[in-house]
């Protein structure tokens, strides 16, 4: 089939290159011409494990192209897919102008029938507005054919997203007439093998769908963030309440885990751009809300922990931080709480040094230029360089060879042995008998010590 995808972001690059590797014809459009540039150089704009050996193979087999402009688009698409961005509006609702700028362009495009699938996240009614953009732009050409509005959110996981794309969970399509079924089957089958896994509903289901998915995994995680506080206060360790409450079936263990918050592109505007829905249609999102309030305090936390076991003035405490992105196995910085914890750390005098295996160059543009210029924020060339002379090192996203680290080489490099968990990723026993001094995130350890002071001191241990 020929495939034309909008955007070429975390979205439309996997998405258009996974349906070229099945055999199709794939144009991808992006008005960044500097990435469009970079693409047909074979050098990739984001990081995504895998993706660039499928994209070269495809574009030398002549599956997979890169323009500009739709005007460009040689091979007439059946499908045409959007896939830019709904960043955060300044109010909390989805920025939906680059959907309709798309929808407008595909309106001065197609000539003949197509189906036009809304693969970005979207808010609810959304599909109505794209077929009135694009009935206009028509009427304008003098045109008059009938085409389909599509829904078809994405779920792929950044780090994981061709493995995702390629062996879904289920698809979700929400359409409205038989032809546009036949086109998403066709596409699809092909990836799911049985049609059971494929989920026609109505447009608005397929795009609510996808804001119920994020804002239910936020919400898991938002709910263990709280318990985890409230762990450290009372000596429980969160890492057995998990493991406790993972295991039952009913329960599952998935996004159970605590932590420094959640970020990315999708959670925190996602669970926004739902609270705004629920708001406009006189509806209090109070769950909603609370997850959204309980991110942004545990954005916080590993500042507070740094603060607790150095006191406030951070002159002359140097941080070493394993990890920006928002989470393994990608470059995005979007909202990633490292962001808040160097923000905080440097304001308060201390020195930070940090590492990440790929996202230090994005990263780089989000701090001012000054702190790298005056040595107060570094960026090392390796992992344990970050650690040189550091009197604490703060775990903030779990690469894997952060996972399993040369003790001997840390406790070397490092002036004072503390560790300061944000992912719970280390046993803290191992650490402790390492000779380290460990912290997780609702380990039993506490945070707060005047909140804490309440609690007799014989009741209070640390239980792992
Ligand atoms: N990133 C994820 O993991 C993920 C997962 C599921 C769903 N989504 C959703 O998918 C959508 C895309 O997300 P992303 O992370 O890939 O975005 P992104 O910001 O990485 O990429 C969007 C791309 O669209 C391009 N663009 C904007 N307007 C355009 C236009 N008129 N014509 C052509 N190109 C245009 C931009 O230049 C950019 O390269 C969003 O709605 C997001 O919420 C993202």
């Amino acid at each position: 089939m020929n495939i034309t995808v909008i955007g070429t972001g975390y979205v439309g690059l996997v998405t258009g290159a996974c349906f070229a590797e099945l055999g199709n014809n794939v144009t991808c459009v992006d008005i960044n011409k500097e990435k469009i540039a970079k693409l047909k150089e074979g050098i990739m704009p984001i990081y995504e494990p895998g993706l660039d050996a499928m994209v070269e193979s495809n574009v030398k087999e002549g599956r997979l192209h890169f323009v500009t402009s739709l005007s460009d688009v040689e091979a007439k698409p059946l499908a045409i897919f959007i896939a830019v961005g709904t960043p955060s509006g300044e109010d909390g609702s989805a920025d939906i102008r680059y959907v309709l700028e798309a929808a407008r362009d595909i309106g001065g495009f197609i000539d003949d029938y197509s189906v036009v699938v809304d693969k970005s996240t979207v808010p609810v009614g959304m599909a109505d507005k794209v077929r009135a953009e694009i009935q206009q732009a028509l009427e304008k050409r003098n045109l008059s054919f009938h085409f389909d509005v599509v829904s078809n959110p994405e779920f792929l996981r950044e780090g994981a997203a061709i493995e995702d794309f390629m062996r879904p969970d289920r698809v979700v399509v929400g359409l409205e007439s038989d032809h546009a079924r036949k086109v998403m089957q066709d596409l699809y089958l092909p990836i799911l093998r049985s049609p059971e896994k494929l989920y026609f509903m109505n447009v608005k289901d397929a795009e609510m769908t996808k804001y119920a998915a994020n804002a239910m995994l936020a919400t898991r995680i938002s709910f263990m963030n709280e318990l985890s506080v409230l762990c450290d206060r009372m000596g429980v360790n969160i890492e057995n309440v998990r493991i406790g409450i993972g295991s039952d079936s009913r329960i599952g263990s998935p996004f159970l885990n605590a932590g420094c918050g959640y970020g990315g592109s999708c959670f925190p505007k996602d669970v926004r751009a739902l609270v705004k829905m629920a708001e406009e249609h006189d509806v209090e999102p109070l769950i909603l809300n609370a997850v959204e309030k309980r991110n942004f305090l545990q954005k916080n936390i590993m500042h507070e922990k740094v603060v607790e076991r150095f006191g406030d003035d951070l002159n002359a405490v140097t941080v070493g931080v394993w990890g920006l992105a928002f989470k393994p196995g990608t470059d995005d910085m979007r909202e990633a709480p490292s962001i808040v914890l160097i923000n905080n750390l440097i304001k308060r005098g201390a020195r930070v040094q940090a590492y990440d295996p790929a996202a230090m160059e994005v990263a780089r543009g989000l701090f001012p230029a000054e702190w790298f210029n005056e040595g107060k924020l570094t960026f090392t060339e390796h992992q344990y360089e970050a650690l040189k002379e550091a009197d604490v090192l703060t775990l903030v996203t779990e690469w894997k060879p952060f996972c399993y680290p040369d003790i001997t080489v840390m406790k070397n490099q490092m002036r004072q042995h503390v560790i300061i968990d944000g992912r719970n990723q280390y046993n803290p026993e191992q650490m402790r008998a390492a000779g380290f001094e460990y912290v997780g995130v609702g380990r039993g350890v506490k945070t707060d010590a005047q909140a804490c002071g309440s609690i007799p001191e014989n009741l209070y241990r640390v239980s792992e």
